[in-house]
């Protein structure tokens, strides 16, 4: 396939990842952006030839919608002059569902995408979900667009996309407060707080980083660093206890689902 001409609307973090990402490439794409606040790097590109900035509106191969899901019911009418017949919607924005970019956008031909932050450095994983009619060329387009955001998966039912919202979109933040209890619960003990929030940190990535590496299960790497009766064992648990880890994740994923639906719902 030839490079496809994509309009990307708004190059906020997210957006300009993937622009980054396709520059990178070999191909030349022809990429406009829409965006009326643009970061230094998105106007270098433009300054360097490498993107059109706020062109008028024409209509593209792939319309890209990076924008916050607040602003899109506001400008969704501003988006249809880049919307020909043969153009593909890929959208990236959290909460909105097929059925509502459809509605606002008057086009069947649209990809829903949840990615994550990690995304920003090319460590992310997006889950993709569209409607049946949707072709494997469509999907083939949008796997390779996103490409540069890390993993992607899909296509899967657009009513999972609630959970995958609170599992994968929201996850980072989990990781974080991990970190951040971690530190906190070190320095409780008594260790100098920029310590243990060293050490906390320093943690958290080197097991994130063994377990890329490893093919094995989670539970299996938890297993293996846990000797019967030793030190891990007994914070886990604590940790694994009625009330603990397991039973506070199952309570915050489902909240984090009910807050996408609650979300997707006033966006109608
Ligand atoms: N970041 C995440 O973790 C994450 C995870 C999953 C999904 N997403 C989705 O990804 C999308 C983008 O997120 P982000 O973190 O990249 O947000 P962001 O950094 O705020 O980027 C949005 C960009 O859109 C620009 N914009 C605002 N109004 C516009 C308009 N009318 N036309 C064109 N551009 C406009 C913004 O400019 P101003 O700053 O000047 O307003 C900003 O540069 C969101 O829909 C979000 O739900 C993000």
């Amino acid at each position: 396939m030839s490079a496809p001409s994509i309009a990307l609307i708004g190059a906020g973090r997210m957006g300009a990842a993937l622009a980054s990402g396709w520059l990178s490439g070999k191909d030349k794409p022809d990429i406009r952006i829409q965006d009326p606040h643009p970061s230094e790097i998105v106007t270098g590109w433009a300054s360097a030839g490498k993107v059109v900035l706020n062109p008028e509106p024409s209509p593209v191969d792939v319309l890209i919608v990076a924008v916050k899901p607040q602003v899109f019911p506001q400008m969704a009418e501003s988006l249809k002059p880049w919307i020909g017949p043969d153009t593909l919607v890929i959208s990236i924005m959290a909460g909105t569902r097929i059925r509502q970019l459809s509605d606002r956008l008057g086009t069947d031909r649209l990809i829903r995408v949840m990615p994550n932050t990690p995304g920003a450095i090319g460590r992310g994983v997006s889950v993709i979900s569209a409607l049946t009619t949707i072709t494997a060329t469509d999907i083939g387009i949008t796997q390779t667009l996103l490409a540069p955001l890390g993993e992607v998966i899909g296509p899967v039912d657009e009513k999972h996309m609630s959970v995958v919202t609170g599992l994968s979109g929201s996850g980072p933040a989990y990781v974080f407060l991990l970190a951040e209890a971690m530190a906190d619960a070190a320095a409780a003990e008594g260790l100098p707080a920029d310590l243990a929030a060293r050490l906390a940190r320093l943690t958290v990535e080197g097991a994130a980083a063994l377990m890329a590496q490893s093919e094995e299960a989670p539970n299996a790497l938890r297993k293996a660093v846990t000797s019967p009766g030793g030190t891990t064992q007994a914070a886990l648990d604590i940790l694994m206890d009625e009330g603990g880890m397991p039973g506070l994740m199952r309570k915050a994923i489902r909240a984090a689902a009910s807050r996408d639906r609650e979300l997707s719902r006033d966006t109608d």
